[in-house]
């Protein structure tokens, strides 16, 4: 679904709960300071914190004790309402969107997360955003086939019942775009976070590790120096990966967060490269080719390449380097009023794991540690939380990830310095949301 209303018009309503309502101050008023809360308040922060919530706390009676709501009252559903559980019809607004304009037709397009409206590092499958070539398919597994060949000693060809009965693996990795924050390469384009960084997700996928796939068939290790990766739907996807990736951590998956792949994102089968870009992650994938050579297929010889200044062609840069951004508050938003927010995103690198994420106020001038949500895994995005109280004045707010490589995350005018403003792909530059004094929060870039 698009609402090319408000994205034409350049304003995102923000969705009921993107709004930074005072949630938190809420539900301390109702619940008290908890100890693990009190021990993270200190200073200016804690003395803000009962000044807003200590009326509440003493005076206040709870209106769901005085007026019993009706839902307290009546008999609820039955068990089997949903066979299928269904999000609140209170989050209806909470859904994967298409940016108006951005694509010429619905099938060769792409439908964002939205992030801002995100938790913790798993991404609900229904809100996983979807990039396809050429639209997405329902595959009758039971028909659905899998074939090694190339430089392997037997070539195979599995169903998906034998490939189900191999040892398996379960491992959260972050899936993003090469294109992800193309947007962003020239002027600030895109109102929200969702278009800014919404072609990002993170899973836990399950499936038999290629490695093992290739070892059956008797790869010939001597010769062999890259893979081929094919789907089966209209657009012929096929992607070459080279074979230290293939031989780590790929997984040929087809469980993701417990249950089958879903349709949109490849089901049957699906291709898991952690920490390379996503088009290498060949959906709907049926075959796998063992050679000795990069295959320079259409997807990787004229798409996917990254525009150098110089006008050269950087081709084959498949490791998405270490990113962070801010999903909220985050443009589109508004901030009701002065005093305490959590300032909340997601740090990654294709690299290995999340080391230190700081945030900043200023435009970068000052940094400040925030805390990382743990577990930070390898190849996973990691969420990351900041406290600030916002006093009215303008802020613009940053984060800046360093990964286990040492590698910082570079500001915009450092990033553009080296690949100059005409690329699409591999935009990992710092993002900078400005609050207006007005609370108005909105996509700014400097320098
Ligand atoms: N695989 C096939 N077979 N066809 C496709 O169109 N799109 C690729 C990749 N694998 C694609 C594909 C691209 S460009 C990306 S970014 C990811 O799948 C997106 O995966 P998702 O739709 O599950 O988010």
């Amino acid at each position: 679904m698009s609402d090319s209303s408000e994205h034409t018009q350049g304003h995102v309503r923000p969705a009921p709960e993107s709004f930074i309502k005072p949630d938190l101050v809420a539900s301390i008023s109702a619940h008290g300071i908890d100890d693990e809360r009190r021990g993270l308040l200190k200073g200016a922060f804690a003395s803000a914190l009962v000044a807003m919530t200590g009326k509440a706390v003493a005076g206040e009676s709870d209106p769901n004790i005085v007026n019993v709501p009706e839902w307290s009252k009546i008999l609820g559903k039955s068990v089997a309402t949903n066979p299928y559980g269904l999000p609140s019809k209170y989050e209806a607004n909470i859904i994967r969107r298409q940016s108006p304009g951005l694509t010429q037709t619905d099938q060769a397009s792409v439908a964002f997360t939205p992030l801002q409206s995100m938790f913790g590092m798993i991404t609900p499958s229904g809100l996983h955003f979807e990039r396809h070539h050429q639209g997405w398919v329902d595959i009758d597994p039971s028909r659905h086939r899998f074939m090694i060949n190339g430089l392997v000693k037997t070539p195979m060809v599995f169903t998906m019942e034998e490939l189900m009965r191999m040892p398996s693996v379960s491992r959260m990795h972050f899936l993003e775009c090469g294109a992800n924050t193309a947007l962003e390469w020239g002027n600030s384009a895109v109102p929200t976070v969702q278009y800014t960084h919404g072609m990002l997700s993170g899973s836990e996928w399950t499936g038999v590790p290629l490695s093992l796939l290739l070892e059956r068939a008797g790869i010939d290790l001597a010769k062999a120096k890259y893979i081929l990766a094919e789907g089966a739907d209209g657009s012929s996807m096929t992607r070459t990966i080279n074979i230290e990736n293939a031989l780590d951590d790929c997984i040929v998956a087809y469980g993701q967060n417990g249950e089958m792949i879903r349709p949109e994102q490849g089901y049957p089968l699906r291709l898991v490269v952690p920490g390379v870009q996503g088009v290498s992650w060949v959906k709907w994938l049926r075959r796998i080719e063992v050679g000795d050579q990069p295959y320079a297929a259409k997807d990787e010889a004229s798409h996917y390449v990254d525009l150098m200044p110089d006008g050269m062609q950087r081709q084959y840069t498949a490791i998405q380097e270490a990113k962070s951004v801010i999903t909220s508050p985050s443009g589109g938003q508004k901030l009701m009023n002065q005093g305490y927010y959590c300032v909340t995103g997601l740090a990654w690198s294709g690299r290995g794991v999340v080391k230190k994420v700081e945030v900043s106020a200023d435009g970068g001038r000052n940094w400040h540690e925030a805390r990382i949500e743990g577990p930070a895994l390898p190849k996973m995005i990691t969420r990351f939380n900041f406290d600030w109280v916002w006093k009215g004045e303008e802020a613009l707010l940053q984060s800046r990830v360093t990964d286990s490589t040492g590698y910082v995350q570079p500001q915009r005018t450092e990033l553009i310095a080296v690949r100059g403003t005409r690329s699409i792909y591999h935009n990992n530059a710092i993002q900078t949301w400005r609050v207006n004094q007005s609370g108005e929060v909105e996509n700014v870039q400097l320098g």
